[in-house]
């Protein structure tokens, strides 16, 4: 399984990659999150990572395409691998075939999550996560049984810097203009799958794993 989840903030790319991770055993490789923990190491990349993020703006090429590459050439991404939130404008997406044609791993499918723009901003200013095991509640659709409680590890659950109003309502924006575009790439490869990402949690699984032939 080689793929793409594609769709805007919020639309649940990374809750439906943590099923696929569960069920199937596939690496999820989130450039948001790797970036997430560049910045908390405080690394010069994250440094550079963080102004960007903060306003909802893309991290320059560059930097997100190094990442990638290096996440890819690593052993587990043998057995397939699930990209999410990468490529997120053609240029990345041009840069990505060449190196998946390079390493000899061609993308399977590309799978668009499509919400509604209007639901995005209450996922996104509900969403905690946990600081543990990563484990995300949100506090309108599927809170935490204790307030700022992981369920699953105990340990306190935090809300991302970039989901604040100003910075969600810039980061949809850059979505419709930069990120939305690859719809069409990915069509005119044959490759694209469009799922409704507007439902419970389990039945959009159940649509991700229709639109992918996966039992
Ligand atoms: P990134 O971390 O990728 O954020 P994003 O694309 O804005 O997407 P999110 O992670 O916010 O949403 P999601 O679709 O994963 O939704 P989730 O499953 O969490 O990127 C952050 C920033 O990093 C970018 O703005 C940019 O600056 C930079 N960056 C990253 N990649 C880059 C790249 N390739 N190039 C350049 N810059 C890059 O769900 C959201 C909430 O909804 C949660 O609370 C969840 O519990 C809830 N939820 C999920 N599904 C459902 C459901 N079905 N019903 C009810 N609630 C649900
Ligand atoms: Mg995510």
């Amino acid at each position: 399984m080689r793929i793409v989840l594609l769709g805007a903030p919020g639309a649940g790319k990374g809750t439906q990659a943590k099923k696929l991770i569960e069920k199937y055993g596939i690496p999820q490789i989130s450039t948001g999150d790797l970036l997430r923990a560049a910045i908390a190491e405080g690394t010069a990349l994250g440094i550079e990572a963080k102004a960007y993020m903060h306003k909802g703006e893309l991290v320059p090429d560059e930097v997100v395409l190094g990442m990638v590459q290096e996440r890819l050439k690593q052993e587990d991404c043998k057995k397939g691998f699930i990209l999410d939130g990468f490529p997120r404008n053609t240029a990345q997406a041009e840069a990505l075939d060449r190196l998946l044609l390079e390493l000899g791993m061609p993308l399977g499918a590309v799978l668009s999550v499509d919400v509604p723009f209007e639901i995005l901003m209450k996922r996104l200013t509900g969403r905690r996560t946990c600081r543990g095991c990563g484990q995300m509640y949100n506090v309108f659709f599927s809170p935490s049984a204790v307030d700022n409680t992981c369920d699953k590890c105990g340990s306190g659950l935090y809300q991302r810097d970039d989901d604040t109003e100003e910075t969600i309502s810039k980061r949809l924006e850059v979505y419709k203009i930069k990120t939305a575009p690859l719809m069409d790439y990915f069509r005119t490869k044959g490759i694209l799958k469009r799922v409704s990402g507007d439902g419970s949690i389990d039945e959009i699984f159940s649509r991700v794993k229709a639109a992918m032939d996966l039992e």
